[in-house]
């Protein structure tokens, strides 16, 4: 008989011991450790067990396998298409993290608007009427969506047998727990071994399911990093609880890349996607205003434009403060230092906060170069045309590096009807015998931009 035994177990990262530490000595987590109830097997009866599973399975030889073209179940909602690689791939599990409050039950109960899918709706957090509520503010019909509220995975698996449905959606796994164990609800055994029953259940049957994880305060998804390696995909849903607008990324893909990202917009009647994100994230005004320059960037392969802003005031108190919304802090100190240095800027007196349009985090290096001119712009109080537009990253000495397809940003400038776009001379090769409207200024190094745009 299995015994069952107490062991600690890290929270984080799925570690154990016998007994209580205060540090993870895997992942050097403080208070990470939490008795949990686990089942002990006898050696004995665990090679009992290996013996059974080794008669049924053999090896086969890798040009043996005949390969299951991979379906790819077609969805209403393009941006989250796209982060997904071309839509969802049936018999996977998608795990989607996200913050409380984000909107991650808002963006899964959207797929309901698509009435051809039968969708298994299974909660854990909120009553069918909770969710009756949001759906009708979203004006969704529902006829093809079933809610189940339901925290037992066995329960949750005997109902998707019978209702067949095209995708089953979890919200949340950390309310899940599974009879297999007696540890209690979301505790990393618990929402370890329910993953991994969903996904048996997944591979068998054929059918997508969506699984809802929360983020620790940390940013992880709460619980263990080893839910990451059962899952297929892992998406993160993010965005400032301030601002309207939210990004869906992919963290893992095992059928797409990691690139790319879609935009949602949060509004009175859910979440909509964002299929031309310049036009959203360039301020309309039409006096241009120190501190403020556009860049062209690029997240994923979709090209678009983002106002970047700062602000440079003379500091009140001893130490100068930065400040960076949607941008690394430590990226904007070097950027800082680079201005001082190469440019002859002095900012080591005055305050300093940067902001993104709409509370968004980009990881394109070419924004350096908008910031850059954002910052100056609003030190010597002289304002950059809003017709212009800037893509390049920085270097230590100055220079303005190559950035990637800059092709396709400039192509972006153009169609919007910018004037001017300034990019790195390094990329002239990838320009030859193309023709654009836009002008186009090469550019070397910071001292050269400059220059060009504040004489
Ligand atoms: P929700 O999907 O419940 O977030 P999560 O599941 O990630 O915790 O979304 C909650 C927020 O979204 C809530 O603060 C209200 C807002 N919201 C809208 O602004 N418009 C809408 O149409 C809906 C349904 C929600
Ligand atoms: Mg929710």
């Amino acid at each position: 008989m299995a015994k069952l035994t107490t062991q600690y177990i890290c929270q984080n990262c799925g570690s154990h011991s016998p007994k209580w530490v205060g540090k993870c000595p895997q992942c050097n987590e403080w208070n990470t450790y939490q008795e949990e109830i686990v089942e002990k097997v006898k050696p004995s009866e665990l090679r009992m067990k290996q013996k059974r599973q080794k008669k049924q399975k053999t090896s086969v030889a890798l040009n043996q396998v005949t390969p299951t073209q991979a379906f790819r179940l077609p969805m209403i909602d393009p941006e989250l298409t796209r982060v997904l690689g071309g839509g969802l791939v049936t018999g996977s599990v998608v795990l989607l993290g996200g913050e409380p409050g984000i909107g991650k039950s808002t963006l899964l109960l959207q797929l309901a608007h698509d009435t051809r899918l039968e969708i298994l709706y299974v909660s854990g957090e909120e009553s069918a009427e909770q969710i009756k509520i949001r759906a009708t503010r979203m004006g969704i019909d529902g006829s093809k969506c079933y809610i189940f509220t339901e925290t037992n995975v066995e329960n949750i698996l005997e109902e998707a047998a019978r209702v067949k449905p095209a995708i089953v959606i979890i919200d949340s796994i950390q309310t899940l727990h599974t009879q297999s164990l007696e540890s209690s609800p979301g505790s990393v055994t618990q929402v370890r071994e329910s993953t991994y029953t969903l996904q048996q259940f997944s591979k068998q049957s054929n059918v997508p399911v969506f699984v809802i994880g929360h983020i620790t305060k940390e940013g992880s998804i709460a619980g263990p990093k080893v839910l990451e390696h059962i899952v297929d995909v892992v998406l993160q849903f993010e965005g400032d609880q301030h601002y309207h607008y939210r990004v869906l990324r992919a963290l893992k893909n095992r059928f797409g890349s990691t690139f790319e990202m879609g935009l949602y917009e949060m509004v009175g009647n859910g979440l909509r996607p964002v299929e031309n994100p310049s036009e959203l994230l360039i301020s309309q005004s039409s006096e241009a205003l120190s501190g403020s320059a556009i860049s062209a960037a690029i997240e994923g392969l979709r090209p678009f434009m983002i106002e970047a802003q700062a602000l440079v005031s003379t500091a009140v108190y001893g130490t100068a403060q930065r400040s960076a919304t949607g941008y690394d802090l430590r990226r904007l100190h070097m950027l800082l230092a680079v201005l001082e240095k190469r440019g002859g800027f002095l900012f080591a007196n005055q305050d300093v906060f940067l902001n993104i349009a709409g509370g968004i985090r980009l990881s394109d290096p070419a924004l350096d170069l908008a910031l850059s001119i954002g910052l100056v712009s609003s030190l010597e109080n002289i304002p950059v045309s809003n017709k212009w537009c800037f893509a390049g990253e920085i270097g230590l000495s100055g220079e303005i590096r190559a950035v990637n397809y800059v092709d396709k940003r400039i192509q972006e400038a153009d169609r919007l009807g910018f004037e001017r776009i300034f990019v790195p001379k390094n990329n002239e090769k990838g320009l030859k015998g193309k023709e654009y409207r836009i002008e186009i200024v090469l550019i070397q190094n910071v001292r050269e931009v400059f220059e060009h745009v504040f004489g």
